[in-house]
């Protein structure tokens, strides 16, 4: 009875199946769309591979991820090594064996979904923009597709310049020493929709000398096979990328910006059962909050380098001790993979000097920590999610981007936005000491301070005022009819 009463349920609902891009930075913004989708009435497959659904389980200590009846969870394999973490955190081999491997096990699961008693048929899917071989299974089903960039917009918009640095003969570069020689400081000028930058600010990809680079191709594939979606959704808002977005919009189809997705998230009543569902792949430590609440309002550096990035044991070591020389409270999580080839581990003297203002952990709930009055300030990658959990948090950030569009980012937050800087060249303690003293104490954090409050108050608009970009585009997205098949 049970089974009939959801059958009958759910044969009422549009059914979404929602596929990220098998990373956090991607798997949390997509989980934020679903839930949301959710909420507006959809059923909900979320699709992870089988590799990060065992992760996930395994962060939360749980048998399985299914809580409600109309979210349910299925995997499909990435095509990689089960065994091999490292294949996992290397985005070039994840973006090949994705997009090679990956169709087939997807097709078959549609197929499941659409011959099941316990879900109402597939009407769309809602694909990471990196997974575009997911348009020829909504093709051949007839079904619409959204794509989700869980990048920036200016990011985005400069992948889809590749092609025109390529021609114009940019990338790839000559010969290695195109690295180092000042050739990464040519300005590039002629992108509609972003005022000058560097090429070391477009995202790292083009800092290749091979032709036939695996991420030069498989970005080409990708921005190419976008044009194909029925809308192309961006984790950003409007008076963030203005300029961006309307460039973007002029070259796609249909863009909503409809971010901040967390945001947006917000506006979902607390106890909803959504709530619950989680995506970490690495355990929270809930101490992090406790230790915040025990601070003065805007008195910590908050740092974290994201999911992805690797440093040298040096640069781990350089930041430690300008961290401790700045005498700034800090809280530091650490990957137990941050370093590359080793674990992570600080130098005692270091943890006994800093003991009693610093807390260090391993993976925390971030947004909740930029959120805390505590924190004043923010040492980061600049990974998306990154920077606009820091955005609408307003908090200013210290930026030392790694790869990918982490590079724009940074740019965007340090000339345009104001409320960034970077870390230029290498690591070095006394820099770091020094910036670290700049945001926290000086006039010039200040300022920037006062700047990241003004766009909190715009991101927030952009959710809760009556006509609020984000707030209007997701609800066209959903009421225009762009998921639901012709
Ligand atoms: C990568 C890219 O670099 C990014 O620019 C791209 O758009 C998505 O993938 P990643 O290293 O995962 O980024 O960083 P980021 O985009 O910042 O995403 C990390 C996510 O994990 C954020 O949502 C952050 O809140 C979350 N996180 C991180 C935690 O919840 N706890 C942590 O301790 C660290």
């Amino acid at each position: 009875r049970e089974r009939e009463r959801m059958g009958s349920k759910a044969s009422e609902k549009p059914h979404a199946v929602c596929i990220p891009y098998p990373a956090q930075g991607h798997i949390n913004p997509m989980l934020k769309l679903a839930k949301l989708l959710h909420y507006k009435g959809f059923h909900i497959t979320f699709v992870n591979t089988v590799y990060n659904h065992e992760r996930l389980l395994k962060s939360r200590g749980a048998k399985s991820l299914d809580g409600l009846p109309s979210f349910r969870f299925k995997t499909i394999p990435d095509g990689l090594p089960l065994t091999d973490a490292n294949a996992t955190q290397h985005i070039p081999s994840l973006c090949y064996s994705t997009s090679k491997n990956c169709l087939a096990p997807f097709r078959s699961l549609l197929s499941v979904l659409n011959s099941s008693p316990n879900s109402p048929p597939v009407t769309c899917i809602v694909a990471d923009g990196g997974m575009t071989f997911t348009l020829d299974a909504a093709q051949e089903l007839g079904l619409p597709e959204v794509l989700l960039k869980t990048h920036s917009a200016c990011g985005f918009l400069c992948y889809l310049h590749y092609a025109h640095l390529i021609e114009k003969g940019l990338t790839p570069l000559k010969d290695a020493t195109y690295l180092t020689n000042g050739y990464l400081d040519t300005v590039i000028d002629w992108i509609p929709g972003i005022r000058s930058i560097r090429l070391r600010d477009i995202p790292t990809f083009i800092r290749t000398t091979d032709p036939d680079d695996i991420m030069l191709k498989y970005l080409a594939v990708e921005m190419e096979r976008a044009q194909r979606a029925s809308a192309i959704v961006i984790n950003t808002f409007d008076a963030l990328e203005h300029d961006v977005l309307e460039e973007l919009s002029r070259l796609l189809p249909p863009v909503y910006s409809i971010g901040s997705l967390h945001l947006q998230l917000n506006q979902i009543p607390a106890d909803n059962d959504l709530k619950s569902i989680g995506s970490n792949l690495w355990s929270e430590e809930p101490e992090c909050l406790e230790w915040l609440d025990s601070k003065a309002p805007n008195s910590v550096i908050y740092v974290n380098f994201g999911s992805i990035t690797v440093m040298k044991d040096e640069q781990l070591i350089e930041f430690a001790w300008g961290l401790a020389n700045s005498n700034i409270t800090f809280l530091w999580v650490i990957r137990p993979d941050l370093v590359a080839g080793k674990l992570a581990v600080l130098p005692p003297e270091f943890v006994e000097e800093t003991k009693g203002r610093s807390m260090l952990a391993s993976w925390c709930s971030q947004e909740q920590v930029l959120n805390h009055p505590a924190v004043g300030g923010f040492l980061t990658h600049s990974g998306w999610n990154s920077t606009i959990e820091s955005v609408c948090a307003g908090v200013p950030m210290i930026c030392w981007p790694f790869f990918a569009d982490q590079q724009t980012n940074c740019r965007f937050c340090c000339k345009e936005w104001g409320i960034g800087m970077e870390i230029d060249g290498d690591v070095k303690r006394n820099y770091i000491e020094g910036l670290a003293r700049k945001l926290m104490e000086g006039k010039e954090g200040k300022e920037m301070r006062k700047k990241a409050m003004e766009w909190k108050k715009l991101a927030e608009e952009a959710i809760t005022a009556p006509n609020g970009s984000s707030f209007l585009n997701l609800d066209e997205l959903v009421n225009q009819k762009l998921l639901s098949p012709k």
